[in-house]
């Protein structure tokens, strides 16, 4: 049916938790994604992509059916075939599924990263979003804490780049061995079930299904009993007490501090030994920027064979909001454009198309927006004063006729200026400080 007049088209918005990333905002983006992007190379991280949807069974069988993600926050959908398929929830299933896929973990080590849109059914709110991105690393084959540390490293060296060293603590725990999670879990249900009386009803399930989350629980009428809990680090298996010790080890040689804590489960159960999480109070609720571990029966767990894993995923939308927070974002990575140039009436447009490319040639680094859609040269001067350049370049008739520029600065007092357009670039290079070309 067609719109009548008394009923106005409804106007599509976007989905509830899934935000645009508008002209104003990406910059911020550009430049903690260019940020990562160095580092990962830097500690010989190589990038992978994989898809946003696959199997249904890939993440049901790794973060665990009886988890938050799986049982409420998957947008899963049967397509045109009717094959189960869902939006992924997290990289690390993926990855691994990559990985087996195309023989990257048969007798030797990987050492990966991804970025990308992550999709979560959780309630929206600041911090916490429906559509969200996530950078994450994933190491295969290596077993020893050395690696733990090292991807703990390059977290935290991102964190001294970006000047938010200060504002972020390091929790640390260890899950121990699948055997040891197993016995322990025996004993944590037990400790519950003596305390029946006081668990709601979302952890009188999770006796029985999952009892480690109980520990997760933000009910402050169970704060006491969970304080009480007995905890997984004194019922950890030798090995992994050992690993545990040698990391901490490691961690306080490189000079990276830490914070144990006990309580620190993860909301996926592909964990065990290391897990760890990178906290800040500067966020209010969603204060996790970065989480990850120890998953070495992942791979097993999905028809491969058993290779030890370690990685972590850090949350883009978090990390730009504490950058804008607390100001960190340097001034010169917000860009914005050095000059616009201003054809001054139609008859300038071609010669000022040949100009704007000319520079763009010698000028590599410059940001140049050229002037389009015509206008009265007032309008004109107003686009460019609101394209936030410092300078404009004019082109008109009496320019053309001398082969030069009037050169006028938008944002200081100076007195405008006539260059030949054979010197142009030159007087730009001095003037925006971007070297030439050098042909
Ligand atoms: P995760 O703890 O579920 O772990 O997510 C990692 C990070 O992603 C969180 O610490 C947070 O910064 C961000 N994040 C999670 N959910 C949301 C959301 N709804 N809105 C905004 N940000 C969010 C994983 O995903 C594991 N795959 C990490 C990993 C990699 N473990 C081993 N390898």
């Amino acid at each position: 049916m067609s719109p009548s007049a008394d009923q106005p088209v409804k106007k599509i918005q976007a989905i509830r938790g899934m935000n645009d990333l508008l002209p104003d905002a990406s910059p911020r983006w550009q430049f903690l994604e260019a940020r990562v992007r160095d580092l990962m190379a830097r500690y010989g991280f190589a990038e992978i992509r994989t898809p946003i949807v696959e199997q249904t069974a890939l993440f049901a069988r790794s973060i665990g059916e009886v988890t938050d993600i799986v049982e409420k926050e998957m947008y899963t959908f049967d397509d045109r075939n009717g094959d189960s398929l869902t939006l992924r929830p997290e990289g690390t299933a993926s990855c691994v599924r990559a990985a087996m896929q195309h023989g990257l973990l048969h007798n030797q080590t990987q050492r990966l990263w991804y970025q990308g849109p992550m999709f979560r059914h959780e309630r929206p709110q600041k911090g916490r979003y429906r559509q969200f991105h996530q950078v994450g690393v994933e190491t295969y084959g290596l077993d020893g804490p050395d690696i733990d540390a090292e991807v703990i490293l390059l977290s935290a060296r991102l964190w001294q780049e970006l000047g938010l060293a200060e504002h972020v603590t390091l929790e640390l725990n260890s899950l121990g061995s699948a055997e040891a999670r197993a016995a322990y879990r025996d004993t944590l249900t037990a400790y519950f079930e003596q305390h029946g009386e006081v668990l709601d009803d979302d952890s009188r399930r999770r006796l029985t299904t999952n009892p480690l989350r109980i520990l997760d629980s933000k009910n402050p009428e169970m704060a006491e009993v969970i304080a009480g809990a007995p905890q997984l680090i004194d019922h950890l298996d030798e090995a992994s007490r050992e690993h545990f010790e040698r990391l901490k080890a490691l961690l306080e040689a490189a000079g990276i501090g830490y914070v144990v804590n006990p309580r620190l489960v993860r909301g996926l159960d592909y964990y065990s030994r290391t897990v760890f999480e990178w906290t800040t109070d500067a966020l209010g609720s969603q204060g996790t920027i970065c989480a990850g571990g120890r998953y070495d029966g992942l791979v097993e767990q999905l028809g491969g064979k058993p290779t030890p894993a370690v990685g972590f995923a850090m949350g883009i939308e978090r990390l730009v909001l504490l950058l804008e927070t607390l100001d960190l974002v340097p001034a010169e990575a917000l860009g914005g454009c050095d000059a616009y140039l201003v054809p001054m009436d139609d008859a300038s447009t071609p010669e000022a198309l040949a100009l704007a490319e000319s520079l763009r040639t010698a000028l590599p680094g410059l940001n140049l927006t050229l002037h389009c859609g015509g206008g009265s040269f007032k309008s004109r001067m107003k686009k460019a004063d609101k394209s936030g350049a410092p300078l404009a370049i004019l082109l008109g008739e009496d320019e053309r006729a001398d082969q030069a520029v009037t050169l006028k600065f938008l944002r200081d007092d100076r007195e405008q200026q006539r260059v030949a357009q054979s010197g142009l670039a030159d007087t730009l290079a001095s003037l925006t400080e971007h070297p030439r070309h050098n042909t």
